[in-house]
């Protein structure tokens, strides 16, 4: 798999930056981690927040992402790493750090990677189905198509997508699947989609995004990976009195955020409710929309 190249220009806005750097209460000599860097445009200004001083660890399943990252957040004080957040404890046991001060995670995929064509996480592209953050393990969406059951597929695009015609959706797959037909292709999925559930052919069924979301949630474990951040990892790896900051882009994430900072014996629960961009950032980054930003700090 070809890997965007990493001097392109990033398309990527930080999302809500005022609000994270805020909400992160960056002060010199922080020892914080980006676990989703995508292309640095956070750190980057955590990084000058704190005046170069203080260390910052960055992580991401893509490595494409962390190439790209590697040109705006660099120096000593940086380190970068391949792997899931959810893996923290490995990184943090190799560095030798017992407790970090600052954790950032704004989940989801970057506009770079939806640009990608090769990567098919865009609804327009004829690149290949894939859709995995980290395409060096697991089964790409095209394999999911093609080698799922309608039951499998069913539960994925209702559970992961809250998809009304998930099952209808699901049998069309498999049938063309088995006519020996399956779908390769990002435009071939929306075009099934719109068939199965479209108003007409021109219009986009409101249902393709659904079920993209649902498939890239699936061949990720994304919110399996958010479980375990937030239950096991997070609450030994972050010191007292240090803060979290999770930034979501859909309802079944940010739950999870929500539950996780109910237990107010781990967590003084600093947003009742989530901060959301303002109309002008929706304005000038449309993809910032559904952004639901939620801190807390360790007790
Ligand atoms: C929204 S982007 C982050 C953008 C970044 N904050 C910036 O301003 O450039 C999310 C990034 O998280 C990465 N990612 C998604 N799930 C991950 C996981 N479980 N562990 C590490 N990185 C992950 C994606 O590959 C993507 O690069």
């Amino acid at each position: 798999m070809p890997r965007p190249s990493p001097s392109r220009r990033t398309v990527h806005v930080p999302v809500m930056l005022h609000e994270v750097l805020n909400s992160l209460a960056i002060i010199p000599n922080l020892t914080i981690v980006d676990g989703t860097l995508g292309a640095g445009g956070h750190s980057q200004q955590i990084l000058k927040t704190m005046n170069n001083q203080g260390q910052l660890i960055g992580l991401d399943r893509d490595q494409s992402m962390l190439d790209r990252a590697a040109q705006v957040v660099s120096g000593e004080s940086v380190s970068l790493h391949q792997c899931s957040y959810a893996q923290l404890n490995d990184v943090l046991d190799e560095l030798k750090i017992e407790q970090v001060d600052r954790v950032l995670l704004d989940l989801g995929l970057s506009s770079d990677q939806l640009a990608d064509p090769q990567r098919g996480f865009g609804f327009d592209t004829k690149g290949t189905l894939d859709m995995r953050f980290d395409t060096t393990t697991g089964r790409s969406v095209a394999e999911l198509l093609r080698s799922g059951s309608v039951d499998e597929l069913s539960q994925i695009f209702s559970e992961y997508g809250e998809e009304k015609a998930a099952a209808r959706i699901a049998e069309a797959i498999v049938k063309r699947s088995r006519s020996g037909n399956s779908i390769q292709t990002a435009d071939q999925l929306v075009e099934l989609v719109n068939e199965v559930t479209g108003p007409s052919k021109k219009t986009k069924s409101p249902s393709v995004a659904r079920v993209f979301q649902a498939l890239r949630i699936a061949v990720n474990s994304e919110l399996d990976q958010l479980d375990t951040f937030l239950k096991s990892v997070l609450p030994n790896r972050l010191r007292s009195g240090g803060r979290v900051v999770v930034m979501t882009f859909h309802s079944l994430e940010d739950r999870m955020v929500k539950e996780a900072f109910r237990d107010s014996t781990t967590w003084n629960n600093l947003t009742r409710k989530p901060l959301t961009p303002t109309p002008s950032e929706i304005r000038m980054n449309p993809r910032s929309r559904s952004a639901k930003l939620r801190f807390a700090e360790r007790n």
